[in-house]
């Protein structure tokens, strides 16, 4: 959940590494923003120079601008989504050893910090704070000073290995040594953590956010796997000190300027603007001409694809949703059943898988523990998995069989908006390339729907160039609601459910989504006079038969006092007689509306957040990245 940077550079006294790591926490402060802090190493120091502060960044730029603090060859900055200690200043990393030379951040729980400390402190280490990072600070310092190298100088690099060694749990740790102030070392175990490649100067990041606008160069680090940075030199190790030979580079493929908010008010605001562009950049490159599909990048053959009998999705949240939506399209494309699994719960029910199955991670971070677990478990019992996923170099598609990445672009903002619509088309794309290969739909049929799947960027245009001022209108008139309830069917199901978990995570407003058809069987027992409930209405073309009943479940929350906001197709005449307001979207085909009607919900939540006045991209208690479970 934290962010992570680290630099390392060979010019010395240049303020580079103190720019770098602000720079680096800037882009990653969506990863956590409970505290920030930064360690720096010179030559000539006694310890390191340490800075942090609870609360945002800006609290601590404000602190470092009052009072600067030296310069130095290398840093390492941190900001903290609180675990192990409740956010506060004392609780913040970087922590120190107990002799201050050696300073860590660290991102995850350590689970066995709890006997350390108690073993720390029978040998009279004494503790500030609350942390389990403090812990390894002191464990550090204590291991650091018994390796010594041929110069008789510590040897962190072999001292943090030899660390990671006895810590159980997940953590990613970077150190720096006043001793040694031309490395920084970094291990990790289940947490993320990617190196920068410079010239003369090389960075570390919990992804690649943290050191874009420095270089687009970037490489892997696996799991169990220790890495020193120096301005010329990176070495990877396992932890018990064996070289790991090449490891896997990769060039990031967009701009430090995509991760910028480029003028918007809010990451969130311009993310949902960026919706078209994810739909349309997730498709490129993936079919030809003729209507074929081509998943070259996804590298598991034909032959294995046709094998396969049974997919299951394994996600959480947003990511989850998008399966959902997944699932109506390729159960109908492919004709083999798709189970939708949380990932959390997923490995906790002996779930049945076989050589046959199609394990689908969707993830946008890459790094979600749940998911990361669920599709370890997955291999673990043969089958295959796929991720689908928007984050380079992070360890979900890392650990796959194969990926294929959604191009949605960095998405900063907490709640995920962009990443969701990128998400159903990266799945719609291997549902019909299963199509193809299983021949469970002509040629023709699957041109088609890649035809009618490149209009959707214009018809979600078409919703944000349209809808915006009446959502802002009606977000304004029901921003004292105290409940939401959200209602679907067929593929408006899994819309209702997002739009719902949008709202309550950014607006803080208690919000339920249901299957409209479920309304009678409970939740209309909810309905109160005034109170919004939110439809989605299915297009009435085709004789569409859930369309009326929709229409119903309108008229029946109405009838009990609701106020009813329906997302309907633009024209429909009884959206427009029976709900109190609409939202039009453009006419498509009903398995591709989830990309539009989705639009105006996110929308909504970003309207009744900001007209309440909270921090739309950064809500309370949550972090972008989940990576613990
Ligand atoms: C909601 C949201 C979360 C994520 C979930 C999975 O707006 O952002 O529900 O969708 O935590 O995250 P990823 O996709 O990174 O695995």
């Amino acid at each position: 959940m934290c962010g992570i940077v680290g630099y390392a550079g060979n010019k010395t006294a240049c303020g580079k590494p103190l720019e770098v790591c602000m720079q680096g926490l800037k882009r990653l402060e969506y990863r956590g923003y409970d505290s920030a802090g930064v360690a720096l190493a010179a030559p000539g120091m006694q310890r390191v120079a340490v800075r942090k502060k609870s609360g945002r960044l800006s609290n601590l730029a404000a602190d470092i601008k009052r009072i600067p603090v030296p310069d130095a060859t290398v840093g390492i900055g941190h900001t903290r989504w609180a675990t192990n200690g409740a956010p506060s200043d004392i609780n913040s990393h970087p922590h120190t050893s107990e002799d201050g030379k050696i300073a860590i951040i660290h991102n995850g729980i350590i689970e066995n910090a709890g006997t350390l400390r108690l073993d720390l402190q029978a040998e009279g280490y004494t503790f500030l704070s609350a942390t389990d990072t403090e812990v390894a600070a002191k464990l550090l310092g204590k291991i650091a000073n018994i390796v010594i190298d041929e110069t008789g100088k510590p040897d962190l690099f072999e001292a943090l290995r030899r660390m990671a060694r006895m810590l159980t749990g997940a953590f990613t740790i970077l150190a720096v040594d006043a001793r040694q102030p031309d490395i920084v070392v970094g291990v990790r175990h289940d947490s993320p953590l990617v190196v920068g490649l410079g010239d003369g100067e090389n960075f570390l990041g919990s992804d690649v956010a943290a050191f874009v606008a420095y270089t687009k160069e970037a490489m892997e680090v696996d799991q169990d796997k220790a890495v020193c940075i120096s301005g010329d030199s990176v070495t990877v190790t396992d932890f018990d000190g064996n070289l790991v030979n090449n490891p896997k580079r990769f060039t990031i493929d967009w701009d430090a300027s995509a991760s910028d908010k480029g003028g918007w008010d809010s990451f969130m605001d311009k993310e949902i603007h960026e919706d078209p562009s994810a739909v349309r950049n997730t498709l490129i490159g993936r079919f030809d001409e003729d209507g074929e599909i081509k998943l070259d990048e996804v590298h598991i053959d034909a032959e294995a694809f046709r094998q396969i009998d049974k997919i299951i999705v394994v996600a959480c949240g947003t990511a989850s949703y998008a399966g959902m939506v997944a699932k109506y399209a390729i159960e109908h494309w492919v004709r083999i059943p798709v189970e939708i699994e949380l990932a959390h719960e997923f490995r906790y029910r002996d779930p049945i898988l076989t050589p046959r199955t199609l394990v689908v991670a969707i993830s946008q971070s890459g790094e979600t523990m749940d998911t990361l677990m669920a599709l370890r478990h997955a291999r673990e019992q043969g089958s295959r998995v796929l991720a689908i996923c928007n984050t380079q170099g992070s360890t979900i598609p890392r650990e796959s069989d194969a990926v294929l990445y959604t191009h949605a672009g960095p998405e900063i903002a907490v709640a995920s908006t962009k990443a969701f619509v990128a998400q159903i088309v990266a799945a719609y794309l291997l549902g019909l390339y299963l199509a193809q290969v299983k021949c469970t739909l002509y040629r023709d049929e699957i041109h088609q729907i890649l035809d009618q799947l490149k209009q959707m960027p214009e018809k979600i245009q078409w919703v944000l160039d349209h809808e915006a001022e009446s959502i802002n209108d009606a977000a304004s008139k029901m921003i004292n609601a105290k409940s939401f309830l959200f209602l679907g069917r067929h593929v408006g199901y899994p819309v209702a459910m997002e739009g719902a978990l949008k709202l309550k995570e950014i607006a803080y407003t208690f919000t339920e989504g249901f299957a409209a058809g479920e309304l009678k069987h409970g939740p209309i027992a909810l309905v109160e006079e005034g109170e919004p409930v939110v439809v989605i209405v299915p297009s009435s073309r085709g004789r569409n038969v859930l369309h009326n009943k929709v229409i119903s479940a309108i008229e029946e929350v109405k009838a009990r006092g609701a106020f009813t906001i329906a997302v309907a197709e633009v024209g429909d005449p009884d959206a427009e007689k029976y709900a109190d307001i609409v939202f039009w979207r453009p006419e498509c085909p009903t398995l591709l509306s989830p990309l539009v009607d989705v639009v105006p919900l996110q929308l909504l939540a970003l309207d009744m957040a900001e007209l309440k006045g909270y921090d739309v991209d950064k809500p309370r208690n949550l972090a972008k990245s989940v990576t613990v479970e």
